[in-house]
């Protein structure tokens, strides 16, 4: 019955109907409690791929820079910052691009660049097909939305299917067409061709973009991910510095002429305060840290073939992102919980994050897990029925 001093009261009520829909369909969400570690639960979560958030001689370094920590308002406004434009030299040299960006976080980068990209146009949004990997990340999904794009101009596609891509730029072969993809897809591990999916942008001067959030920090001398542009024309990669970097924000890199474009039209860099200089130097030094210390990049790497030459459940990805597909929701949390009994704790996804019919547990390896705990990780998935 209605209190008369609760104002809310009818607030509340139409929220609580909204939520019964999701929680009829499991598809409620919950901040997940604090995961207790010890020595027998696992977190198989983070996706701190290189476990530099535990390399105590990199955190004292970062924890002794003297670099303020706020910014204060836009970088359009303040004027510039000179230690910001020196990090974003620095990590163009890192991606062997002309120029580099840094955004607060990798979502507010899409967002960003989709702005930008929604405006190198002739008259109207529809002379550009976007070319878009069914699998691609929220904030890409969320940018086109923010920058106006219209459903009839976006085409979904598997672009880790390079026959799929190439008949679809054949069909509008007349637009102008951006492609977007992940280097390695951060809900089925997959890596996408992009040597190939380059050479077909290069045959009508069309543009990719890269989103290197599970790939940048893991692979190269210098950390520089899976794409390294060799300063190319035609190619902008977006790197989020949350994940193997293990600090927060993200870059764009791309070629000089699109730099101008950014500038005048990501309203999520225009309009936002300017990422933390301490932020900023402290993902400087750790492609620093990465590029001399290449004893991070070997581990993650012996880690994850160690995993695959042994594991036999059936799942995708070949690197460090292992992805476990279900029927539906209440079998892969059904599977949760058994992993959760044997010490495991394995996030679960779910629509809207993938297709409804797609369900899974994502699993990250890490360059940081011991032989004894990947023995017994392979030995559970292998054991557990799931
Ligand atoms: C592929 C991809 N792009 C972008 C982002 C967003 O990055 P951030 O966490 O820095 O906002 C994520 C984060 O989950 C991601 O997986």
């Amino acid at each position: 019955m209605q209190q008369p001093t609760d104002l809310s009261f009818k607030l509340k009520q139409r929220v609580a109907k909204k939520l019964a829909v999701l929680d009829a369909k499991s598809l409620i969400r919950e901040l997940p409690s604090e995961f207790v570690k010890s020595e027998t639960q696992h977190s198989l979560a983070s996706n701190d791929y290189l476990g530099l958030s535990q390399c105590k001689p990199l955190q004292k370094i970062l924890s002794n820079l003297d670099i303020p920590y706020g910014f204060g308002s836009s970088r359009m406004l303040a004027g510039d910052d000179k230690g910001l434009s020196q990090v974003e030299i620095a990590l163009s040299h890192v991606k062997q691009s002309e120029f580099s960006f840094l955004f607060p976080t990798g979502y507010q980068a899409n967002i960003g660049l989709c702005q930008a990209l929604s405006n190198i146009k002739e008259s109207s949004l529809k002379d550009t097909a976007w070319i878009v990997d069914q699998k691609m990340h929220m904030s890409v999904r969320d940018g086109m939305m923010a920058s106006g794009v219209s459903k009839k101009s976006i085409y979904r596609v598997d672009t880790c299917d390079f026959e799929q891509v190439e008949k679809i730029f054949e069909e509008l072969s007349s637009s102008h067409k951006i492609l977007m993809t992940e280097s390695i897809f951060s809900m089925s591990g997959k890596r996408a061709p992009i040597d190939s999916l380059l050479k077909l942008c290069e045959r009508n001067g069309d543009l990719l973009v890269v989103d290197e959030a599970h790939s940048i920090g893991c692979f190269g001398k210098r950390g520089e991910g899976l794409v390294s542009h060799d300063y190319h024309p035609l190619l902008i990669t977006v790197n989020p510095c949350g994940k193997a970097v293990s600090l927060q924000g993200a870059f764009v890199s791309g070629p000089s002429w699109f730099r101008d474009v950014i500038l005048n039209y990501s309203r999520s860099f225009i309009y936002s305060t300017g990422i933390s200089p301490f932020m900023a130097k402290a993902i400087e030094t750790t492609f620093e840290w990465i590029k001399e210390n290449q004893s991070h990049l070997k581990s993650l790497s012996d880690v994850t073939r160690y995993f695959h030459d042994r594991c036999n459940l059936h799942y995708f990805g070949k690197d460090h992102i292992v992805y476990i597909p279900f029927q539906n929701t209440d079998l892969a949390s059904q599977a949760k919980d058994k992993l959760r009994a044997c010490g495991f704790e394995t996030p679960l996804i779910r629509f809207p994050t993938v297709s409804i019919n797609e369900p899974g547990l994502r699993v990250s390896l890490r360059g940081d897990m011991n032989q004894e705990f990947l023995d017994e990780l392979i030995r559970v998935f292998n054991d557990c029925k799931i």
